[in-house]
């Protein structure tokens, strides 16, 4: 069964820990994090005190996605007992099998992102260590934007990968993901879709989780 990750960016930050107590208890199994510097993506978010203030509440895991540069300098800050995946992107990550060990060291499952015009190629010397691969399937820093095709041949080749070679990493996809073509998504072979304004600009977002993972 494929996974649901709520991506928090397109909630409404006002009633934020109401709003992430309400998909984790509609089924929601990450709450995804999107943390943004405003050097990495064009973009700022938000940082670790937000996402620590949630977890005085009943949530799911945290799936954290961290858009920034220098990620090594900040993974300790994100490090909680709901925090299951910390995602570092290839193209911020020069010492990229460093920054891996660096997350696992916190007991923590290491992720790699790749944005769309980056190619599986790049991953190759690390798909022995990491857990999780994220597949962008929009140009990272903002929720709302439209799924590009791209990222359906790289889950497609991912996933025969690692049946073929016997690797363990999870698949991901990020970006434009909608009730309309979550299905296309699970069908080339990802295990956890991220969905923002799927999900938070639905007008009841209970109904709105039970919808997708009914087709999960
Ligand atoms: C994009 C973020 C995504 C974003 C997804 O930079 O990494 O997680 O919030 O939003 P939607 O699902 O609206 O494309
Ligand atoms: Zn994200």
């Amino acid at each position: 069964m494929g996974k649901l990750a709520p991506s928090i960016l397109s909630a409404d930050f006002a009633e934020l820990g109401k709003q992430v107590e309400e998909i984790s208890r509609a089924g929601a199994d990450y709450v995804h994090i999107d943390v943004m510097d405003g050097h990495f993506v064009p973009n700022i978010s938000f940082g670790a005190a937000v996402m620590k203030a949630l977890n005085k509440l009943d949530t799911a895991p945290y799936d954290v996605h961290l858009m920034i540069e220098n990620p090594d300098q900040y993974v300790s800050d994100f490090v909680t007992d709901r925090t299951e995946y910390i995602v570092v992107h290839q193209e911020a990550c020069p010492h990229l099998h460093r920054s891996l060990q660096n997350i696992k060291a916190y007991g923590v499952k290491a992720g790699v992102a790749i944005n769309p015009a980056t190619p599986i190629s790049t991953l190759e010397c690390v798909l022995e260590d990491v857990d999780l691969i994220l597949v962008m399937s929009v140009n990272p820093g903002f929720g709302g934007q439209k799924f590009i095709p791209v990222a359906l041949d790289k889950i497609r080749q991912l996933d025969t990968l690692r049946r073929e070679a016997g690797y363990h990493y999870t698949i991901e996809v990020d970006g434009g993901i909608t009730l309309d073509n979550v299905e296309m998504v699970k069908a080339a072979g990802c295990d956890i879709f991220v969905a923002g304004s799927a999900v938070f600009g639905a007008e009841n977002l209970t109904e709105r989780v039970k919808e997708f993972k009914e087709v999960l």
